[in-house]
């Protein structure tokens, strides 16, 4: 039987699934415009509460060089080992109340919802996001003058993951940590907060792959 990457376990998820993860060095190869049109495209068709549709994104590709400097700008600094590597740039922002007036209870959920749509087009096209919540979000706000009522929420940092990343000059190993899951029990309930629908026990497949280091790792700082 096939072993999915992400798990190290019989495949219970979707091959797309489990080959998503976070790069934290990017191959220096652009993005090709299409590719980008169709993570857009993707997260447009997404699902939202009421059809309210509340996210936007602001974008800079590297080949726009001031502009791609300018957002890089307002990157976290602990982000900006791998963020500068990115072909693509993004930052994500949502409307935080409904369009005829009033809260918008799940605006943020909606606005995740349609940047997951984003990663996994990603993903199926070869290609890796990491998103970011060490952002500047003051500055941002001021650079590309983000009107009152919305919400700077997250930065995507998007390309080609590096196949071998603790051989560049820029990410060592030592900024590498194994990939680690809670098991199901600790947050699928059943009947009351805290009890487990199913008891860990049960899963003891997936608890296991908690334990192991995956090819793909994430970044640590
Ligand atoms: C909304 C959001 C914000 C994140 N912010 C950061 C960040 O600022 N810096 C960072 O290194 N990783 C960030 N991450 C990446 C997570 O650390 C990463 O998703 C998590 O460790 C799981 O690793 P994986 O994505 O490779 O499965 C963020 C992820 C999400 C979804």
């Amino acid at each position: 039987m096939s072993m999915s990457p992400a798990t190290q376990c019989p495949p219970l998820i979707h091959d797309l699934l489990s080959r998503r993860f976070s790069p934290c060095a990017f191959e220096p190869r652009p993005v090709d415009q299409h590719h980008l049109l169709a993570l857009f495209e993707a997260a447009r068709w997404s699902a939202s509460a009421g059809n309210e549709q509340p996210w936007s994104y602001i974008v800079a590709t590297r080949s726009e060089s001031d502009e791609f400097a300018r957002m890089l700008d307002c990157v976290g600094r602990i982000n900006l080992s791998w963020a500068r590597l990115a072909a693509v740039l993004m930052i994500g922002c949502v409307r935080l109340s409904l369009q005829r007036g009033g809260l918008y209870p799940t605006a943020e959920h909606d606005l995740g919802l349609a940047s997951a749509s984003l990663v996994f087009e990603a993903t199926a096209r070869g290609l890796g996001v990491h998103q970011m919540t060490v952002i500047d979000r003051e500055k941002i706000r001021d650079v590309y003058h983000v009107p009152t009522g919305i919400s700077v929420m997250t930065m995507l940092a998007i390309g080609y993951p590096e196949a071998n990343p603790s051989a560049t000059k820029t990410v060592t190993s030592d900024l590498r940590t194994p990939r680690f899951r809670k098991p199901l029990s600790s947050f699928v309930f059943s009947g009351a907060w805290s009890n487990a629908w199913l008891p860990a026990q049960a899963t003891p497949h997936l608890e296991q792959a908690n334990a192991r280091l995956t090819p793909h790792s994430s970044c640590s700082r």
